[in-house]
Order: structure tokens, then C-alpha cells, then sequence
């Protein structure tokens, strides 16, 4: 997809980047449309519209896609960005979470990208930091630019999303990309479908309005994407899966399963994967099916508009 007129900047009508849910159909499609633009460009200059801006990337729990890609993103515009190793901070000493943040929050930040372990987190410093806050992956509720850089990739293979029927496979129950994934695609369009083992689902299934599979060839039955989900083993207590060689034989993506998808299905993982329990290497790496490394490089775009935009709709309001 490249567009001929250049998207302006987003101008968002909340101050922090929390979740999807609630997203307007059509600030979707505008960070999606802003996000395509940078991903067109990626190797240009760009107009550095976070100039004098600071970002702090404050990250509670391991990354390596998300933390990076937002450095990488917030410095191509302009932007100056500061890591925040939680292992070698105050946190250690005992400081506690609102203290970190409005410490953090007294070196005036323009905008705090937050990944922590608990569910709310992001919603909770939004209230203690004058900074505009993103959610890099809140426990297990949403991971909102996963979201968004998972549907410009699809959207830049694709052509559209509508219409698109899309499984999401594995561990929903402590996936937060499989919620956020739901708001947006589902949003936009696509037929989405859970496939997962009962024990994996949560509680609150049924009130998602989703189709749910526990058969795994049935779940991607003519399915246009198939989206594998990591067995977030951190998050769980031991019980959900008799052990990953059987979960592998059941609910892992190999190209015996594949051949029920659609004749073009094309393959995403939000990463880090583990090869050999959700996804077989050959899958992952068959570069004429899988997108996953397009996922990794569309992040940096998707950020790009996400920062931008928080920015963005700060001045307006100064
Ligand atoms: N997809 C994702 O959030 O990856 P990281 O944990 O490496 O950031």
C-alpha cells in the first residue's frame, strides 16, 4: 500500500494511548494510514516533529520489539529517549510504582511508554504524571500498538481487512495482543476466531462476541491470517497444558495443520516465539508465508505515528 497524499500528524482526542477499546473507527484508520506513510519512508528523513520532545521508556517487565522499536521511533523524529532499566533502579530499594513514576515525572517527560505485569498500570500513572502515557503491555489486558502494527502489516499485505477471516491461536486467556487484536481487527472488519484448548480461554469469553475452536483445524478452517500466540508460561500456574509436546501435537502450528487454511494463508506471531511448542521452525521461517519479521519492522512505523500523535494532540491543547 503506498498513498500518493501525504497523512497529516493524528490528532487524538484522549490524552494517553491506554488500550483499543473505545478506539474510533476512524482514529484507527488514520494511525494506520500515518504508520503506512512512515513504513513508505522508513529509510528517508522525515519531518522531526517530536524535536524537543522527551521520551522515557519505563519497562517493568522484559521486552525487546517494543522497547526498542519505540527508541528507534521516537529518535528518526527528533525525539531525545531515555531507557529505564528497572533492575538497576530505585525499584530495587523498594521505591514504590507511583513514586518511580512521579519522580520520573519531575524531569518533565513529554511522554512515559509503560510495560508492567499488572493489568491498569498505564491507567493508574495517568493519574499521578502530567506526561502522556502509552501502554506497552499491561498484564494481560491489551497491548494496544501490538495491535496496530499487527493490522498495518496486515493491511499492507492485504490491501484491506475487512472482510478477512482471521484465527487467533493458543493462549488467549493470558494474551494481552489477543484482546487488543480483537478490538482493533474486529473493529475494522475481520472475523475473528479464537482457537485454544478450554483451559486457555478466560473467563470472560463470552461476553467478546467470538467465535471460539477448541479443534485447531477447525479453528483455521479457510482462515486468510493465522495468528500463533506464545504460551505465556510466566502468567500461569502449571495445570493449563498436560505438557508442550502434547500441546504442540494439538494446538501447535505446523504445515499438516496450515493446509486447512486458506490456499494463501499467511502466518503472524506477535514474538518471541517458542519454536517447537506454538509454531514449528519451518513455519515461522517460510518466508513466503510468514510475516513475522514484517511484524517486527512495521513496529517502528506503528510507533512512529503513536508517539507523534500523543505529542501532537498535546500542543493543541497547551
Ligand atoms: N511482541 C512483544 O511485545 O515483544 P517484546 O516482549 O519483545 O516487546
Amino acid at each position: 500500500m503506498t498513498t500518493n497524499t501525504i497523512p497529516a500528524p493524528v490528532t487524538l482526542s484522549a490524552k494517553h494511548l491506554l488500550g483499543i477499546e473505545g478506539m474510533s473507527v476512524m482514529t484507527m484508520h488514520q494511525l494506520l494510514d500515518r504508520a503506512s506513510y512512515f513504513a513508505d519512508h522508513m529509510t528517508q528523513d522525515v519531518e522531526q516533529t517530536l524535536k524537543g520532545s522527551t521520551i522515557v521508556n519505563l519497562f517493568f517487565e522484559n521486552s525487546t520489539r517494543t522497547r526498542v522499536s519505540f527508541e528507534v521511533a521516537a529518535k528518526k523524529l527528533g525525539a531525545s529517549v531515555l531507557n529505564i532499566s528497572v533492575a538497576g533502579s530505585s525499584v530495587k530499594k523498594g521505591e514504590t510504582l507511583i513514586d518511580t513514576a512521579t519522580t520520573l515525572n519531575a524531569m518533565h517527560p513529554d511522554i512515559l511508554v509503560v510495560r508492567h505485569h499488572a493489568a491498569g498500570t498505564p491507567y493508574l500513572l495517568s493519574q499521578h504524571v502530567d506526561a502522556a502515557i502509552i501502554n506497552a503491555g499491561d498484564g494481560r489486558r491489551e497491548h494496544p500498538t501490538q495491535a496496530l502494527l499487527d493490522a498495518l502489516t496486515i493491511k499492507r499485505k492485504f490491501g484491506h481487512i475487512e472482510g478477512l477471516r482471521i484465527a487467533i491461536c493458543g493462549d488467549i486467556a493470558n494474551s494481552r495482543v489477543a484482546r487488543s487484536n480483537l478490538y482493533l481487527l474486529g473493529g475494522l472488519g475481520a472475523e475473528i476466531r479464537f482457537v485454544s484448548p478450554s483451559t486457555l480461554l478466560p473467563p470472560s469469553i463470552g461476553d467478546l462476541g467470538v467465535g471460539v475452536y477448541h479443534d485447531m483445524r477447525e479453528g483455521i478452517k479457510d482462515c486468510d491470517i493465522v495468528m500463533m500466540l506464545r504460551l505465556q508460561t510466566e502468567r500461569m500456574e502449571g495445570r493449563e497444558t498436560p505438557s508442550q509436546h502434547e500441546y504442540f501435537n494439538l494446538f501447535g502450528l505446523d504445515s499438516e495443520k496450515l493446509q486447512d487454511a486458506a490456499p494463501n494463508a499467511m502466518i503472524m506471531h506477535p514474538g518471541p516465539m517458542n519454536r517447537g511448542v506454538e509454531i514449528d521452525s519451518l513455519i515461522a521461517d517460510d518466508h513466503e508465508r510468514s510475516l513475522i519479521q514484517k511484524q517486527v519492522e512495521m513496529g517502528v512505523a506503528t510507533r512512529m505515528a503513536c508517539l507523534e500523535a500523543l505529542y501532537h494532540s498535546m500542543a493543541l491543547v497547551k
